[in-house]
């Protein structure tokens, strides 16, 4: 069930059935010579709309722009400062919050928003924890998870592609957005084939440490059949642990 497409009578009805949301959340930026800019939000957007599809889980709008600051040296590439996007999380919260919703589930698609989301956790619950008298808003639990946390996906990536798998652009969320948008598939020539690995901080630095945007990976290894995978074996982690958190 997708909150864009839903009625508020539907909205309403589902919240005497359950308290519980799903955010997908990811990031607009480069993703290598073969990668979609929008990698990060369409691989969570597409698997928690496989998982909302065949559970009784509602599914907010996909939260698409995130901390990508250090891919702005690349076209295309959008960001939001960390002190931005705290306060845009803490609204969708407390917006969601309002109606009764107190399971928030972040699923979560792009590794550099990991801190920014813990620390808008914090921020909310620190409204509650220092309230003198106890905060009249009811307690809302956060969770942040991210696609490739389950178990079973990341065996997958690890048996599929091993050293090949790198941690930008790789071939695994490349393969997932194959199989999402099988008309957009590039193709582009690996130099090296694995790109190298290194520490960095601002934009400059990134491009100048890795020239076509990957770091330790080899996309050229996805396809769609492996997307298809992927989104079966990740929103079936989904489902579950969206589930046993809303019983939490
Ligand atoms: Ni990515």
């Amino acid at each position: 069930m997708q909150l864009h497409t839903s009625s508020w009578p539907e909205v309403e009805a589902y919240l005497t059935r359950s308290k519980g949301i799903v955010i997908p959340i990811g990031s607009t930026e480069q993703h290598g010579p073969n990668g979609l800019i929008g990698t990060d939000a369409i691989c969570p957007e597409v698997i928690a709309a496989h998982a909302g599809a065949q559970s009784d889980m509602l599914v907010a709008p996909t939260f698409n722009v995130g901390c990508a600051q250090h891919h702005m040296a690349f076209p295309g590439s959008m960001t939001l400062r960390p002190s931005t996007m705290i306060a845009v999380i803490y609204d969708w919260v407390l917006s969601l919050g309002r109606h009764g919703f107190d399971r928030i589930y972040f699923f979560n698609g792009h590794g550099g928003n990991i801190s920014t989301i813990q620390a808008a956790f914090a921020e909310i619950y620190a409204d509650r924890s220092l309230a003198r008298d106890g905060s009249n808003r009811g307690p809302v639990k956060c969770k942040l998870a991210n696609w490739w946390d389950y178990k079973p996906v990341y065996k997958y990536c690890m048996d599929t592609y091993g050293k090949s798998h790198g941690a930008h652009a790789t071939p695994s969320e490349v393969a997932v957005t194959q199989y999402a948008y099988p008309d957009a598939i590039k193709t582009a020539e690996m130099t090296p084939k694995i790109a190298p690995s290194a520490r960095y901080t601002d934009a400059e630095d990134y491009r100048e440490k890795f020239p076509d945007g990957r770091i330790g990976s080899d996309p050229s290894l996805a396809n769609p059949t492996d997307g298809k995978k992927l989104v079966e074996l990740s929103s079936k982690g989904l489902i579950e642990d969206f589930a046993a958190f809303v019983a939490s």
